[in-house]
């Protein structure tokens, strides 16, 4: 009996020491992954708990100095790939072609876009900016057949339209403009009008302009804050879209069967939410995210071009030529059409140029959705990945003399990933087409019709997280006779 209780003492004994050591080797395994984990982590700073380097990165960006006084100095500590801490995010900074093309096209596999909080409440959770796989393809998709070629050949039109009433309404009698401000008000009414089909109503541009406010602020919900102030601005927007929807639900309803009569993104919307594709929740969502996709990032574009071309007068010479020469080909009373603007190709590329120089987006926010072995470092699942157009841009690798202002360069093809200023990828910007539209459309008018001079040749730009000149970049205009 003495010998079986002490057989199973140590039988129990072994067992102990067994489980032990299997927890031992467990321990040391996992160890052994976090080391490696740790060895492999990108170089860089990660800073103070929390704040990081968010003071260093938020004053390069208001000196619209985010590639000289952050990317550079720390690319060139540390190489294209470095780790930091940004707004309480362990994030890693990307940069270059490969690394564009590596985050951009495995966004859903192996990263997810990434907004601040503020930007998900007030544009809507259900917008395009969140969504993934199917459902990002439907909204995507109904987004491109308004832009597709046979809708193209009507929206040139009516931009003219929207352009040539802008410039009677807001330029006409005045000796100076602010051309960014102004580019601003175009912008919205041609997103509603060309793109929605939505009638623009008195009021309406300030109530997005409240709401664009708060994109990016602080989402502290307290009377008299920002985001306070763009959350009620948003209740106005709902309120106002959602009748809009519903009449042109009606009107869709009544039609039975011609839904889609205008090919306008509205009745594409509407007609998707009749089929119970989308909720009315989606469609409201969705207005207010292209509003705000196509709002600061068209009208910066056009005023970093009209800079670049007061500041380069051989180019602002040949650009004037081009749009000369369409005019001359032009019959009395006609307007700009589709084949027009392919003969715009000068002008495109001194747009693009700019937007080298000048990224309106200047990059954006991915999150990591799995622990990713990139470049033979590991970024771990949940940690911000940052890409910036910077990183490529501004790379001699790719472009000769990056710094100097050359349309010529565009003369020879561009590599992938490497020219990003409306991203790549899954997400490449919905509403290209609409923003090449608007800016050689409205470089057309203004350069044939109107003199004009930049009032602060040197106006500062600043970012705030979009860029914009600090005091809107007035100008001196006249019209031509
Ligand atoms: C010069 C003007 C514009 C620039 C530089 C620009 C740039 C960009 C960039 C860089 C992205 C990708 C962001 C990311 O990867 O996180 C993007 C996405 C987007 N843009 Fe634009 N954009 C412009 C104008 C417009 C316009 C006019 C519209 C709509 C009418 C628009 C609609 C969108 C939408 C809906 C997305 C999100 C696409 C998605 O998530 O699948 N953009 N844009």
């Amino acid at each position: 009996m003495a010998l079986e209780v002490g057989y199973v003492v140590s039988m129990l004994f072994t067992l102990f020491i067994l489980l032990l050591c299997v927890k031992h080797l467990i321990q040391t395994t996992k160890n052994n992954r976090m080391m490696k984990k740790k060895k492999l982590l990108p170089p860089g700073e990660m800073g103070i708990p929390w704040i990081g380097e968010t003071y260093e990165f938020y004053k390069a960006q208001r000196n619209n100095k985010l590639f000289e006084e952050f990317v550079e100095p720390r690319m060139k500590r540390y190489g294209n790939i470095f780790k930091t801490r940004l707004m309480g995010s362990s994030t890693v900074v990307v940069n270059g072609a490969s690394a564009n093309k590596f985050f951009l096209s495995n966004e859903f596999k192996l990263v997810v876009s990434s907004w601040p909080s503020a930007s998900v409440q007030l544009m809507g959770p259900t917008s395009i900016m969140e969504k993934h796989g199917d459902q990002h393809r439907c909204i995507r998709g109904l987004i491109a057949a308004s832009l597709s070629c046979t809708s193209l050949e009507s929206i040139v039109p009516k931009i003219c339209r929207c352009v040539e009433l802008h410039f009677n309404a807001h330029w006409q009698g005045e000796d100076s403009i602010s051309l960014f401000r102004s580019t601003k008000m175009l912008t919205f009414s041609i997103v509603f009008k060309c793109l929605l089909g939505i009638k623009v109503e008195s009021g309406m541009l300030e109530m997005f302009e409240n709401v664009l406010e708060g994109v990016f602020a602080v989402p502290v919900e307290f009377p008299g804050t920002k985001f306070w102030h763009a959350k009620r601005a948003r209740l106005g927007i709902e309120e106002m879209l959602l009748s809009v929807i519903r009449k042109k639900r009606n009107e869709l309803e009544e039609s039975c069967g011609r839904e889609n009569g205008d090919g306008l993104l509205l009745s594409r919307l509407v007609a998707s939410l009749i089929r119970g594709e989308i909720s009315e929740a989606e469609v409201v969502d969705n207005v207010v995210l292209l509003v705000f996709a196509a709002h600061d990032t068209t009208s910066f574009a056009i005023t970093m071009v009209c800079r670049m071309l007061a500041h380069h007068p051989n180019c602002y010479a040949r650009l004037l030529q081009e749009h000369l020469e369409i005019l001359d080909n032009q019959k009395v009373g006609e307007t700009l059409t589709l084949e027009d603007t392919k003969r715009m190709m000068y002008t495109w590329k001194v747009a693009r140029e700019s937007m080298r120089l000048f990224p309106p987006i200047f990059g954006s926010f991915r999150k990591a959705i799995v622990d990713i072995d990139y470049e033979g470092y590991m970024i771990p699942k949940g940690w911000k990945v940052l890409w910036t157009a910077y990183g490529s841009h501004y790379n001699e690798q790719y472009f000769q003399k990056p710094l100097d202002f050359d349309p010529d360069r565009f003369e020879e093809p561009i590599a992938p990933y490497v020219y990003v200023p409306f991203g790549g990828g899954p997400r490449v910007c919905a509403g290209y087409q609409l923003a090449k539209f608007n800016i050689l459309i409205f470089l057309h008018f203004m350069v044939t019709r109107y003199n004009w001079s930049l009032i602060y040749p040197d106006e500062r730009i600043t970012i705030d997280p979009l860029p914009f000149p600090f005091h809107g970049m007035p100008i001196k205009i006249s019209p031509k006779l």
